[in-house]
């Protein structure tokens, strides 16, 4: 389905049919502009940056490459094609048709997980607003900025769901969105970790591949729900969630191939002296990263994530793939919980354990990513291995929160624990040294000595492309 960018607000929605949304949204779009400007990337807004707009919603050719500023990006509103035959296939209303509007008794929930979700898009793009000052290129800064602007359009995914099915309560929380910022003291985003800062870019590539894959799976889940217009919101997202993963996983692996030159070259594992960053502290942002996105996915034992799933509003990863009745009434499934002081698997009701059984698909995707960046490490000829330490490990929400575990999962002494987190969590030395090194590469073609050149370029540009234009 084409979209129409006749309008202020581009979208697939035939937005014109209906005024008082269409009056509702267009209201909205200048505080979006004025939060954009605000809270968006900083220092970058009048320059031309070389970026990919949705045309359309279907598998092919969605998307058109073009120079455009930031401000004038074309978010807008683009839903997956409606499947007029939809069932909820999962929970006690399996087999009824999709809901096109909001049941009733389900009202509060529903737009609960729509916000929750809608507020980590506009916090991802607070916290790495600064750090187009010191992209390590062009092609990275080009990268950074489509991320950011399809976390904007997510909000406004989000947010014409909240307009168009919950009435004033969807007003006054899509007004929220544009109120609560990352970090703040009084007025905090809703998830932990869209509150920590990304101070650096291997941060920001951490973050992409571990944070923004919490994001596919959430997505994912929220994809299969039987209110119609969230699931088919979501799918399309999921389209431009992909990249940002991409971003994040090429990112490290550029990295991590820097790193392995110049361990060759210099013959040493300590690269810092040579402008590289080593691998031991590769692991430790890995280590921080991964585990504060291990929290988002809640409590391993959860009644919420059960009730969601009853209520056919939020489905498992691949929900229509699995064979099995799609209740889970009677079926089990294994948890790692503490237990006697070690880490051992437990049988719980499938139904509760479903923020698990999501965080094991999630861990299990994070382990191939981390298995190709092993493969650059091997082709180099280095002896090391990059590692996913234990789902117990540096935990703040769920069954280890209250148990120190070390990234091997033994569970072990406060003291000790604090003994050896230098060992494996950034320290604030690991910190100054990345900042160190976060140096602006401008020149096209160009890049920073801490980071490999990708391997090929955005939409097949040669290298010297100049993918951000600065007059
Ligand atoms: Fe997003
Ligand atoms: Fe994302």
């Amino acid at each position: 389905m084409a979209i129409d960018y006749i309008e202020r607000i581009p979208n697939n929605v035939n937005l014109s049919d209906n005024r008082r949304l269409q009056r509702a949204l267009e209201e909205w779009q200048p505080r979006f502009l004025d939060w954009w400007k605000d809270m968006g990337p900083e220092g970058f807004q009048p320059y031309e940056i070389y970026l990919r707009t949705a045309t359309s919603v279907d598998a092919k050719g969605w998307a058109s490459f073009g120079y455009t500023r930031m401000p004038d990006y074309r978010w807008g509103i683009f839903l997956a094609e409606p499947d007029p035959e939809r069932r909820i296939h999962f929970g006690q209303h399996k087999g009824e048709p999709a809901w096109q509007e909001v049941p009733g008794e389900y009202r509060g929930t529903l737009r609960r997980l729509i916000v929750t979700q809608g507020d980590t898009e506009p916090a991802s793009v607070e916290q790495q607003r600064h750090l187009g000052l010191t992209a390590p290129s062009l092609y990275d800064l080009r990268n950074l900025f489509q991320v950011n602007v399809e976390e904007g359009r997510h909000l406004w995914a989000m947010v014409y769901l909240l307009h168009a099915y919950f009435g004033r309560d969807g007003r006054e929380e899509a007004e929220s969105l544009l109120e609560r910022r990352s970090g703040d003291q009084d007025k905090p985003r809703i998830l932990g970790a869209f509150n920590e800062a990304t101070p650096d870019w291997l941060s920001f590539f951490m973050f992409t591949f571990f944070t923004d894959r919490d994001g596919k799976y959430q997505l994912a889940s929220l994809a299969e729900s039987g209110f119609d217009p969230l699931a088919r919101t979501c799918r399309f997202m999921l389209t431009e969630e992909a990249h940002h993963m991409f971003v994040g996983e090429t990112g490290i692996a550029r990295v991590v191939q820097r790193t392995c030159e110049l361990m060759n070259e210099h013959k040493t594992a300590d690269v810092r002296r040579h402008g590289g960053i080593d691998l031991e502290t590769l692991q430790r942002y890995l280590n921080f990263h991964y585990t504060v996105s291990l929290d988002l996915f809640g409590s391993e034992v959860s009644t919420n994530a059960a009730n969601f799933y009853t209520m056919g509003l939020k489905g498992r990863f691949e929900e229509a793939r699995k064979d099995d009745d799609h209740n889970l009434m009677d079926a089990t499934y294994g948890v790692i919980v503490p237990q006697n002081g070690v880490a051992v698997e437990r049988q719980e009701p499938a139904l509760t354990s479903l923020n698990a059984r999501l965080r094991d698909d999630y861990t299990m995707d994070c382990a191939r990513g981390v298995a190709r960046w092993n493969q650059v490490i091997k082709r180099a000829g280095i002896d090391f291995e990059l590692k996913l330490p234990h789902v117990g490990f540096n935990r703040r929400i769920g069954a280890f929160a209250t148990h120190a575990v070390t990234p091997d999962g033994r569970i072990v002494p406060a003291e000790d624990w604090e003994r050896g987190r230098k060992a494996w969590l950034p320290t604030e030395a690991d910190h100054e040294f990345i900042r160190s090194l976060m140096v602006p590469v401008r020149e096209p073609g160009r890049y920073a000595p801490w980071i490999a050149a990708p391997a090929r370029g955005i939409n097949n540009q040669p290298p010297g492309f100049e993918y951000v234009r600065f007059s």
